[in-house]
């Protein structure tokens, strides 16, 4: 989280409000916890310039939770729906659904070298789809779709955690979004679903109580007891990213911050290199290996005596993986670059 939300979080973490509450125990039928939650919704309708059929939902749980709430609120009288694999979080969320729907896999990612995020014509959704789930910002492999696929009259659904507040979206395009904190949005235990109205009636009477949205559209996400910590530190953070020029201006820094990145990975002289095609890299979570892989261990920790932490890549592809959410400043990535510059001359 940025540093200066950290300092504001600080002051409202203890103290205790006009009823005597803190926000670390505010109760989530008052009014005050009433009042934040609007606050939080208003400032995000102002930051995705949201049209007013759609909602905000703030829910407790990650995104995981979410490969299971989707098909179980949106398949309606339908079983089949379309998904495309672009990679390790795009499978996961297919693993759930199919427990669920007959999922339909309309587009791959392509092949291993260079990675790339599908291609993006000729999807063919089979009749009776209930809508089709992208993932556009693949957090593990560092693959970002360049656009959208046009879905037609098929909902398109999209898993933004890793994306989501880091780059204008426009909401019209998608039937819902979804996305938990702990990237761009605060501390983890929340997730963000943002559904257009329509959809909402398609939630069956069996969908637990908790988990349907339209009962906590109905409700204002108050069902039952929701993350109300962490809904409020979000709220901060939507302060802070109105205050900062909102998505527009950090689209502009994570550009830059991700340009400085990729250009130190491709004027190394191969030294180190990134595996995603140019123009479906991520600027959320580049990823590169160094040619000598031998070496990755001795980087990760040289890096780490540098103040330069959390660069391990995923388990499952190993390598490096550095994530610029928007709290990472400009400073970080230029830290990471000059470490970079300074292990390959030492280790050429
Ligand atoms: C794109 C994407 N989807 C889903 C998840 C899983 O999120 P959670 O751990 O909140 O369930 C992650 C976590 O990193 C992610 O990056």
């Amino acid at each position: 989280m940025p540093d200066a939300v950290l300092a504001r979080a600080s002051e409202h973490l203890f103290l205790r409000d006009a009823s005597g509450a803190s926000a670390l125990e505010r109760p989530f039928t008052g009014d005050a916890f009433r009042e934040i939650v609007a606050h939080a919704q208003s400032c995000l309708r102002q930051l995705l310039n949201l049209p007013d059929n759609y909602r905000i939902l703030f829910l407790a749980g990650g995104a995981m939770h979410q490969f299971s709430i989707v098909p179980l609120n949106l398949l309606g009288n339908s079983r089949v729906a379309a998904y495309a694999d672009s990679g390790y979080w795009a499978k996961r969320a297919i693993g759930e659904a199919q427990r669920y729907a007959e999922v339909a896999v309309v587009a791959r990612h392509a092949g291993d070298s260079p990675l790339a995020a599908p291609d993006l014509e000729n999807w063919s959704f089979p009749v009776g789809s209930a809508y089709c789930h992208i993932t556009p910002n693949e957090t593990v492999e560092g693959i970002a779709y360049p656009d959208l696929p046009d879905c037609g009259d098929v909902p398109l659904i999209a898993d933004c955690t890793s994306c989501f507040l880091a780059a204008p979206l426009d909401i019209a395009r998608f039937g819902l979004v979804y996305a938990s904190a702990q990237k761009n949005i605060g501390p983890a235990g929340l997730t963000v679903v943002i559904v257009r109205e329509d959809l909402l009636e398609r939630s069956a009477p069996l969908v637990p109580a908790p988990f349907s949205y339209r009962l906590q559209a109905e409700q204002q996400s108050c069902v039952n007891t929701p993350p109300t910590l962490a809904i409020h530190l979000a709220a901060l953070v939507f302060d802070w990213l109105l205050e900062s020029g909102g998505i527009a201006a950090m689209s502009v820094a994570n550009r830059q911050k991700a340009g400085l990145l990729y250009a130190a990975i491709d004027g190394s002289g191969g030294f180190y290199h990134a595996p995603v095609a140019r123009e479906h890299r991520s600027t959320t979570n580049a990823r590169f290996h160094l040619a000598n892989e031998a070496l990755t261990e001795l980087f990760i920790s040289e890096a780490a005596l540098h103040g330069l932490s959390n660069l391990r890549g995923h388990r499952h592809i190993g390598g490096i993986r550095a994530s610029l959410y928007n709290a990472m400043p400009e400073a970080g990535v230029i830290a990471l670059v000059d470490f970079m510059a300074d292990f390959a001359q030492r280790h050429r």
